[in-house]
């Protein structure tokens, strides 16, 4: 399964990279969301080389019919996170195939294909990148971190992060926007971002990523500070250093002053 999720990973992700310097068709699937012939074509590829392989096992994909997770084993695809940066030629997306076992995450793995990074993990075997081990970052505090975010696509959804941004911007070190879920999570996983969240997830932005994420030393948990479960909208995933320390300052209940 390891071996199928990379290699379709990496053959969708090659598709997509040499498609990007080109025109391509978009089509708008609701507000402030698109799809690109590009999405289309990477699903085909994916989904083939799954059937073709593990017939009897369920497919999630984002833009496929069939949105039941299964008891048994169930792919969970994203053939292409950041299609909007996508659109404008902002080179920031991938491909994101998680693998669930009884709904829990048993294989992750991302794709960058302008950079050539895969992101995998594999339950208890450690998350690697390009086959070289990743950690999380040893960022013990908020004060430096680097905290990246999404905006989402619904107004109500980026009120609620403006809320958060209110009390997290004057406590942490700054923050960054990537515009592609699957790509923030797997930098949490290397180290390159100390933590990330984002409140309108759907399983197959964090299907992979919670899995890299914890293989590499983090924590996923919701906003709320409760295990982080695929179907459930809002994540936060950091270093588990500063995990308790994000959430109360999220809550409000964080009473120290970074300038004093
Ligand atoms: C989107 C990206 C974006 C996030 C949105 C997602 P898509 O995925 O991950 O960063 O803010 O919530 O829907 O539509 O490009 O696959
Ligand atoms: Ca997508
Ligand atoms: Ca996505």
């Amino acid at each position: 399964m390891l071996q199928t999720a990379i290699e379709a990973a990496q053959r969708a992700g090659r598709m997509i990279a040499e498609r990007y310097p080109s025109g391509r068709s978009i089509t708008v699937k609701g507000f402030r969301d698109l799809v690109t012939d590009a999405d289309i074509a990477s699903q085909e590829i994916i989904l083939e080389l799954i059937q073709a392989r593990f017939s009897d096992h369920t497919i999630v994909s984002e833009e496929a019919r069939g949105r039941e997770i299964s008891s048994g084993y169930t792919w969970v695809v994203d053939p292409l996170d950041g299609t909007t940066n996508y659109t404008h030629h902002h080179p920031v997306f991938a491909v994101s195939i998680g693998v669930l076992k009884g709904g829990e995450p048993c294989i992750g793995v991302i794709y960058d294909p302008l950079r050539d990074h895969t992101f995998v993990a594999e339950q208890g075997c450690g998350a690697r990148l390009n086959d070289r081990p990743i950690h999380v970052s040893r960022a013990a505090s908020l004060e430096n971190a680097l905290v990246g975010l999404d905006w989402g696509h619904s107004n109500e959804v980026r009120e609620r992060i403006l809320f958060f941004l209110h009390h997290i911007t004057p406590k942490c070190g700054t923050l960054r926007v990537l515009g592609s879920a699957t790509l923030a999570m797997a930098y949490v996983a290397a180290g390159w971002l100390d933590a990330y969240f984002h409140m309108g997830l759907k399983p197959w932005d964090t299907a992979a990523g919670m899995l890299i994420i914890t293989e590499a030393g983090g924590r996923c948990s919701t906003l709320e500070g409760e295990p982080y479960r695929v179907d459930l909208p809002g994540c936060l995933a950091t270093n588990n250093l500063i995990h308790d320390e994000l959430l109360a300052v999220m809550k409000g209940n964080d009473k120290r002053d970074p300038s004093s």
